[in-house]
């Protein structure tokens, strides 16, 4: 039986359902024009998505004539991805199945984004050494988190939530999905990053392009191989 984030993304998990709204209502034209500014994408260079889910991002981009592949651990998101493709353009996207720990691309990624990630259950370290495998010397990744100060407001609001913070190890237990959520504080990001051979450029606070702060509901890294 599947436990955690794998069974969320799931054919019988609640990602979608619970989703279903916030899917509804976001401005997928604002989400590319962001990571193609934060990014500085040119055309025709390969991109690579990050845990792509059903391929939103990446067919929005294809259908602007970029050159983007998706990966994902999710069959029967993936499964949704490839039933949605646009057969008739001339670029067609590649979709991977691979955890992101384990990804092996057939090519070098000049650019990669992982926008709206979830890190639940995700061994960091090893995420970031293959993300830096499959990008090119030079290349540029985009790494959208959530804000652990956005959290830590919002666990003071919600004392009663089944969330559980464990301040020693920085990890969110989620025991209603089953699942724990790292939260690495910046510096700690900057050394795991250093490991994989990454170096973060620029920081981010929000879609806006405001500065990070306490007060910033997203961490995005913009990270130079
Ligand atoms: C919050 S969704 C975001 C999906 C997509 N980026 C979007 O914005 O619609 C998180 C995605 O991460 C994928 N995922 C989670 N853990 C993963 C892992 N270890 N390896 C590969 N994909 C993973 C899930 O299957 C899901 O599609």
């Amino acid at each position: 039986m599947q436990k955690g984030s794998k069974k969320y993304y799931g054919k019988q998990g609640e990602y979608l359902h619970e989703h279903a709204l916030y899917l509804q209502q976001a401005d997928l034209q604002k989400d590319l024009d962001f990571i193609v500014k934060a990014l500085g994408i040119k055309k025709h260079k390969p991109v690579l998505d990050i845990a792509c889910g059903q391929g939103r991002h990446v067919h929005g981009f294809t259908r602007r004539g970029y050159s983007v592949d998706g990966v994902d651990f999710s069959s029967y998101f993936l499964a949704m991805a490839k039933k949605t493709t646009d057969k008739s353009l001339k670029i067609q996207p590649t979709f991977y199945r691979s955890d992101i720990k384990k990804f092996v691309g057939k090519k070098k990624y000049t650019y990669a984004y992982w926008f709206f990630s979830d890190l639940a259950d995700i061994d960091l370290p090893k995420a970031l050494q293959a993300i830096s495998r499959n990008l090119e010397v030079g290349g540029r990744l985009l790494l959208d988190t959530d804000s652990i100060f956005r959290l830590l407001s919002f666990l003071e609001k919600h004392k009663k939530s089944s969330l559980v913070f464990d301040a020693q190890r920085m990890e969110l237990m989620d025991t209603e999905h089953d699942s724990v959520i790292p939260y690495p504080v910046f510096f700690q990001w900057q050394a795991w990053l250093k490991e994989a051979g990454l170096r973060i450029e620029r920081v981010i606070g929000d879609y806006q392009f405001q500065p990070y702060s306490v007060s910033s509901p997203r961490l995005i890294m913009i990270i130079k191989k």
